[in-house]
């Protein structure tokens, strides 16, 4: 360590991805196959998110998984019947996309056992993240790779301490959905200060139209407050609560800070959106894309 530097002001390099959740919205596909498996075009949800955490610089990567989710650990391995069949017909380009995933970062894994909610997931990374801030990303979120949201975060906590969170505005009926932030400007346009946050408000008690988008970068000391949080909103202990009282008390872990994010970000987890994930990036593919929106054009003019 650099004399001088503290424990919070090292590089951050750990990403903890939870996964453990049913997807129960999007059976029958999920009755066998665990959610973040589900293609889009033609890569697995999943895998987008972990290539945004490789590309924003966190090489580490801790999946906090559950029963089911095997598939998950088997995608960021090898697979060397599938390769070696592959190199015998000398199909390069399919060995490398199968090759891709397992090459991408180092991948670890632990279990949630009792779904207890999303603050409950991040406290499984504890014993694996140690002393360091690090970075959460919400599989069901995925952000355009186009837009990058979570290097601009780690910039923030880089220099503003604490734990920085991803909004963005949503219109009221929506908040619903969402962690909602109280928030003051600060001198950076795309920075807030989080004074207060309340998860999923009904639209009437809601402090703002700022949604919780799934990124986190976290002060260590949130583990502390996570294991003494109480189970909130739908019964589950909930990682905006324990946010909530970092953002009320700085001594407790430092200032809580946020990002507002104005790119493309999808729902995978909501069939709707998920459906509009593909069409926008199978249109914006080189390779599927020209005829692709060929037929989308005459498609949606004599269709519909
Ligand atoms: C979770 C968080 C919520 C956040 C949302 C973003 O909720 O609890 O604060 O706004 O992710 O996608 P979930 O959608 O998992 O119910």
């Amino acid at each position: 360590m650099v004399a001088g530097m503290t424990q919070s002001h090292l590089r951050i390099s750990k990403a903890v991805i939870p996964a453990a959740g049913l997807g129960t919205r999007f059976l029958p596909a999920t009755k066998a196959t665990p959610k973040e498996m589900l293609p889009v075009v033609d890569k697995p949800a999943i895998q987008y998110v972990v290539e945004e955490a490789v590309s924003a610089g966190l090489d580490d990567v801790l999946m906090i998984t559950g029963r089911n989710k095997r598939p998950l650990e088997d995608h960021f391995d090898r697979n060397y019947e599938l390769e070696s069949a592959l190199q015998k017909k000398g199909d390069a380009g399919r060995l490398a996309k199968v090759q891709e995933s397992s090459d991408l970062a180092t991948m670890h894994y632990v279990r949630q056992g009792d779904p207890k909610g999303l603050g409950h997931a991040v406290l499984c990374a504890a014993p694996h993240v140690g002393n360091e801030p690090f970075a959460v990303l919400l599989g069901d979120d995925l952000i355009d790779p186009r837009d990058p949201l979570l290097k601009r975060m780690i910039e923030v906590q880089e220099q503003r301490g604490g734990s920085v969170i991803a909004l963005m505005e949503v219109a009221p009926e929506q908040i619903h959905l969402y962690g909602c932030a109280a928030v003051e400007t600060t001198e950076d346009s795309d920075v807030v200060k989080i004074g207060d946050l309340v998860e999923k408000p009904d639209p009437a008690d809601a402090p703002s139209n700022y949604a919780i988008i799934g990124r986190y970068v976290l002060d260590p000391r949130i583990f502390d407050v996570l294991r003494k949080t109480e189970p909130g909103r739908g019964g589950e202990i909930q990682i905006t609560d324990a946010l909530q009282l970092l953002a009320q008390d700085e001594k407790v872990g430092g200032p809580v800070h946020g990002v507002v994010f104005k790119g493309r970000r999808y729902d995978t987890g909501d069939r709707g959106d998920y459906l509009r994930a593909i069409v926008r990036l199978a249109c914006e593919r080189e390779d599927l894309g020209p005829d692709f929106r060929t037929w989308l054009r005459s498609y949606v003019t004599e269709e519909m």
